[in-house]
């Protein structure tokens, strides 16, 4: 398999969410690939190439028959393996008819894909958020997409000063740039980026949900884990109480949180989100607030981005600062990991 794309292909992807596969088709490209995702009668995930053997019609425009997808062209069927069961004109089904299936499985939310033309190992799993399913712990999830590289999403998580400017209006203040001093490590393929910022001002919607207006030690703990997930720590506490490490009850936000930026294609993304937090820390109504601006956030990181991929030149020669030192290391580790991919492949 020669590869040429900017995405790693011997991975779990997140392709959906739970709640968006249903025994509706549903047409998805994930890392430059046209897969068709439904449930069988049992529930299951069924994931197959969208493309009918026959003449490569959308098999997302078809239908579920039982546990089997039936072509909306000529009615051709396929069952979970990709392989034809029906052709409605003829009694002989030919023997090449079929489409590729890949492994799916669903997991914490997600509906996760394998890319890859081989079959995954025993250690290569999904990816596991556990606080996603947790007791004690309420979720919530969104999708969005966007027309940027994922790995501009990716270098957007990773430095979170931008809080302070893109969303000034809700979860940001200046002082989240200001007054940060950043850690980056490596763990492994991991890239850690901890910043924790003393007695700032509390952002405009943390106000609007705690009531809180003093001011708050605040803290975020970004983790890159390849090849597109961004877990994060994040919350603030009264100033003085010990920060991350306060009582719960001197917490004024504690959340745990992640993004995943899976590539659709070269320059489209998937944008899947879902952020956890203690069932006790807040009313309905305050974490639906949360859950608004929320969106608001992620709307205004997809517009930034969008903007910036429009300039986007990879030959230009941009300058760096401080700030950059995770996404940096998180491209350079996505960089090796592509290039090893790629020569074990030729
Ligand atoms: S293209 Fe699918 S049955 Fe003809
Ligand atoms: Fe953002």
């Amino acid at each position: 398999m020669t590869q040429t794309t900017s995405f790693l292909l011997n991975r779990w992807y997140v392709a959906a969410l739970s709640s968006e596969v249903s025994d509706t088709p549903l047409a998805r490209t994930i890392a430059g690939q046209k897969v068709v995702l439904y449930r069988d009668s049992k529930g299951d995930i069924i994931a197959l190439e969208d493309r009918c053997a026959h003449r490569q019609a959308p098999l997302s425009l078809g239908e579920v028959v039982g546990d089997n997808i039936q072509c909306g062209y000529h009615g051709l069927t396929f069952d979970r393996e990709g392989t034809c069961v029906r052709v409605p004109s003829q009694k002989l089904i030919p023997p090449d008819a079929c489409v590729r299936p890949y492994p799916a499985a669903e997991k914490q939310g997600f509906v996760h894909l394998w890319t890859g033309h081989r079959t995954p190992t025993s250690e290569e799993t999904p990816f596991d958020f556990p606080f996603a399913a947790m007791d004690g712990l309420n979720a919530r999830y969104a999708a969005l997409s966007g027309k940027f590289d994922y790995r501009l999403l990716i270098d957007n998580l990773m430095d979170l000063t931008h809080l302070g400017f893109t969303h000034k209006n809700t979860i940001g203040t200046g002082g989240v740039a200001e007054s940060g001093t950043a850690k980056t490590e490596r763990q492994g393929d991991r890239v850690i980026v901890t910043r924790e910022m003393e007695n700032i001002a509390p952002a405009p919607t943390h106000v609007e949900v705690t009531g809180y207006s003093g001011n708050v030690d605040r803290w975020q703990i970004i983790e890159f884990i390849p090849p597109c997930f961004i877990s994060l720590q994040v919350g603030n506490a009264k100033h003085g109480t010990g920060g991350f490490n306060a009582d719960d009850k001197d917490k004024l936000i504690n959340r745990r949180t992640l993004h995943i930026a899976t590539p659709e294609a070269e320059n489209t993304t998937h944008y899947f989100w879902v952020s956890t937090y203690p069932s006790d820390s807040m009313t309905p109504d305050q974490e639906q607030t949360i859950y608004d601006r929320t969106l608001e956030v992620l709307d205004e990181d997809v517009r930034m981005i969008e903007g910036q991929q429009t300039r986007y030149d990879p030959d230009f020669s941009m300058i760096d600062i401080n700030e950059d030192a995770g996404q940096l290391s998180m491209r350079a580790t996505l960089e090796r990991l592509i290039a090893e991919e790629r020569a074990s492949a030729s």
